[in-house]
């Protein structure tokens, strides 16, 4: 049996979008996601999260859920146009209640809320009128958000994460488009990048001001051990890149003071993609923070073949591994490096992995239950080499199972799934697969068996 410490926080994560549905009650205001699901092709089948898991009208079953499993703590997301309807201005009252019923609840049932103020559902008014984070002023805007939902929830709110994978929000949405807004603009893409870190800088104080001396703020990001595929020089050159922009380019700003010098040199070479940046800038985004949100999903490999340009490259998948239902491979030690790496690397004063988890195909069969070993075994896998990493001194401090329950995969729609709890779409019912069970006893006994 491994053991983890007595004030180890133990939780399962979601996203606004990806579950709440209720797209169009109670004032909300429109997202970019909902914009990006209305264009056919965008998402598979069409789906969007109009309805989701329903969560807006379930959750009071859904923190009963997490209280049979439980969990000490819940990482959630507020969605932006539920507050602002245009981003900013004017605040919808009964957006905020929900998040206020919601935090009681949880509160009642002991489960410490983790909340996200950005889980990419951006109003759609700030897209239309000043071409989303594109701009300077969203980021601004931004920071007018954070000061309301921290006034109305900060005393009940110890634990704030600016940003959820300001990566793919940049990257994924405005230069491979896959995303909403859906655009293929790669200099856009990298000036993204920097709004959103200048957002999560100018939220840190707004946060920590929010009244409660237990208030604590950190970010997300989605980081992955980056591997040359194979030792030449092109592959390692190409590692060196992919990491930097993947990795080092959130990290080092934030927690060094500043970009990566080898990635703001090769920017130049691939076009004329450095960002513009204001003075002070660089202050603004390095604010301590308290912790860092890690989300661990896959290491990449990557080979550059020495007769394509620079960055025409591809991604290696090892053969002979398990891969989930998104074709991502599962690496249990990449979690392992990756935290060892963090804590070497950067002086952070805490860890928590708020992101890990697996889609595979799930059903329910005769006897009503979703028989998930797969995922079983993927998370006790991961919960290990966690626990390898904190005997090497890594300050690791939570773990959030991604996800509670199955939801909208963004560009997947429905189609994969990642809860530890089944929903049954047509009737919403939700069925705690064996994970959820598995997960359980993990809580019971704060400790896993090897
Ligand atoms: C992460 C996202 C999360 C979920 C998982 C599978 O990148 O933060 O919303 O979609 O991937």
């Amino acid at each position: 049996m491994v053991q983890f410490p007595a004030q180890f926080r133990w939780g399962t994560a979601t996203a606004s979008y990806q579950i709440e549905g209720a797209a169009h009650e109670d004032g909300r205001g429109e997202s970019i996601w909902d914009r990006f699901c209305a264009t056919p092709g965008n998402v598979a089948n069409n789906d969007n999260g109009d309805i989701a898991c329903d969560h807006y009208h379930r959750y009071p079953e859904d923190v009963q859920l997490m209280r049979e499993l439980g969990v000490n703590s819940y990482r959630f997301a507020i969605a932006w146009p539920r507050i602002l309807p245009t981003g900013r201005g004017q605040v919808n009252a009964a957006g905020l209640d929900f998040y206020d019923r919601l935090l009681d609840t949880l509160l009642a049932a002991n489960i410490e809320p983790f909340v996200t103020l950005y889980h990419w559902d951006l109003p759609q008014a700030l897209q239309d009128e000043m071409g989303g984070w594109g701009s300077r002023a969203t980021a601004y805007a931004f920071a007018e958000y954070a000061d309301i939902v921290s006034r109305c929830l900060g005393d009940r709110v110890q634990r704030w994460i600016t940003l959820n994978e300001p990566y793919v929000s940049a990257f994924d949405a405005y230069e491979d488009g896959e995303h909403a807004p859906g655009l293929k603009d790669a200099k856009l893409a990298w000036q993204v990048s920097h709004h959103l870190l200048l957002a999560h800088g100018l939220a840190v104080p707004i946060l920590r001001a929010s009244g409660n001396p237990q208030t604590r703020v950190g970010i997300t990001l989605s980081l992955t051990p980056v591997e040359p595929a194979t030792s030449s020089a092109e592959d390692q050159a190409l590692a060196q890149f992919a990491d930097g922009k993947a990795n080092r380019w959130f990290l080092d700003p934030i927690f060094r003071g500043s970009y990566p010098a080898d990635v703001l040199e090769m920017l130049p070479l691939l076009g004329d993609l450095v960002p513009h940046m204001e003075a002070g800038d660089a202050e603004i985004i390095a604010r301590p923070v308290d912790f860092l949100g890690v989300n661990y999903y896959f290491r990449t490999i990557i080979h550059q073949p020495a007769e394509r340009p620079f960055g025409d490259y591809e991604i290696v998948k090892p053969t002979g591994a398990e891969y989930t239902a998104m074709n991502w491979e599962v690496y249990p030690q990449g979690l392992y490096n990756l935290l060892v790496r963090l804590h070497k690397d950067y002086a952070i004063p805490e860890l928590y992995i708020t992101e890990s988890g697996a889609a595979f195909v799930d059903t329910v069969t005769e006897d009503g239950r979703v028989h998930d070993e797969r995922r079983v075994h993927y998370l006790r896998e991961h919960f290990l080499q966690a626990h390898a990493a904190m005997t090497e001194g890594v300050p690791l401090k939570g773990y959030f199972v991604w996800s509670l329950l199955d939801n909208f995969e963004w560009a997947h729609g429905y189609t994969k799934r990642f809860g530890i709890i089944y929903i049954d779409y047509p009737t919403q019912q939700r069925i705690i697969k064996d994970s959820g069970r598995w997960y359980q006893n993990v809580l019971a006994a704060n400790g896993t068996v090897q």
